[in-house]
């Protein structure tokens, strides 16, 4: 497998030199993921290929934002990470483009079924699992339960102590709102969404901030993807992740071609160059701890293990959408988070 997986993306490299020797290679590229992950992405392709990268990193639906804005006048090429659904979206309303890239065979059936949702417009790169984590410092020095339900987070006694990101700004916590209302039904999911913010003391612009913030001591609870957690936790600090009780939503992490993509010979490079088994095995040595989607790349044993979690079967294709994503954001903004603390 791996050296399949390494021959394929040899051939690749090959094929496409031409076309890095013959113009003046750069790349813009738009990403969803941590820092530290966009920067081994970019940094990784410019060393594969000698295209230069000029990166951007903000958060999944900041970046649906600023890809649809630009859309009369593209500036960007690829759209790499950050939750599956911004990207079927986008999908939707023709700001990306179809590419069938040939690392395809290499790929777990889970992203491939976000191809197939999107028309070949998006693919998966990885998957995280949604949950929280806590500092369990924290939690110790207040004397608070230890959470294991999603149900638990509205208890009183978390008043102040949870933290999550607008999910306007953030696919994590789309995903977490989409998740709850898939698990709860959609009234109950917003009497459950309106019982949360009453815990909240802040609405973070990125996913990872929550999680962030309780390892550093500033917040006790974080809801956040459960790769996130382990990468705090192996940092050194003092948090612990849970997968809620009954069941929890995940992300298929997806990359896309901005539709009238400038560098479109190099985007498909880098496309074909982040699907492979090399690329990809570089991510959990910056602590991403995601899976990814090479079916040969390498994965750390500290990575969360899917198949271990009581997940949902989260219906992508719906709350990817155009107008269920409008819908539910729109509710969010009207019905929670303008109540009162
Ligand atoms: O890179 C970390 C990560 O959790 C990804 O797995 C995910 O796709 C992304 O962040 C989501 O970030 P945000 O919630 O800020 O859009």
């Amino acid at each position: 497998m791996k050296k399949l997986s390494t021959l394929a993306f040899t051939s690749i490299v090959a094929l496409t030199a031409g076309i890095s020797a013959a113009q003046a290679d750069k790349l813009t590229l738009y990403c969803s993921a941590d820092d530290e992950f966009c920067q081994v992405m970019a940094r990784g392709f410019e060393a594969a290929t000698g295209i230069d990268v000029n990166m951007t990193r903000k958060s999944s639906g900041e970046t649906f934002a600023q890809v649809k804005a630009e859309s009369s006048n593209p500036k960007g090429d690829v759209w790499w990470g950050g939750t599956g659904d911004p990207h079927l979206q986008a999908a939707e309303e023709g700001l990306t483009m179809a590419y069938v890239s040939p690392m395809r065979g290499e790929l777990h059936p889970w992203a491939l079924g976000q191809a197939a949702a999107a028309n070949d417009k998006t693919i998966g790169i990885y998957l995280g699992v949604l949950g929280y984590g806590y500092n369990s410092d924290i939690m110790a020095a207040n004397d608070l339960p230890l959470p294991t339900c999603w149900a638990d987070l509205l208890d009183p006694v978390y008043k102040g102590h949870i933290q999550m990101a607008n999910p306007n700004s953030s696919g994590t916590a789309y995903t977490t709102l989409a998740t709850i209302v898939q698990i709860f039904g959609e009234d109950e999911g917003f009497e459950y969404m309106k019982g949360l913010h009453a815990n909240i003391n802040q609405y973070t612009k990125s996913g990872s901030a929550p999680i962030k913030a309780a390892a550093r001591g500033e917040n006790t609870i974080g809801v956040a993807f459960l790769h996130g957690v382990v990468k705090q936790a192996v940092s050194g600090f003092p948090v612990d992740g849970v997968a809620p009780c009954e069941g929890t939503g995940y992300e298929i992490g997806s990359m896309s071609i901005i539709d009238g993509a400038r560098n479109l010979d190099e985007a498909k490079m880098f496309y074909d160059w982040a699907l492979s088994a090399e690329a990809q095995s570089e991510a959990w040595k910056v602590n991403s701890f995601q899976v990814p989607s090479n079916v040969s790349a390498e994965s750390s044993p500290l990575a969360p293990d899917p198949a271990t979690i009581n997940l949902i079967d989260y219906d992508f294709k719906l709350y990817g959408s155009s107008a269920e994503r409008k819908r539910l954001l729109q509710k969010w903004d009207e019905d929670v988070s303008v109540l009162p603390q």
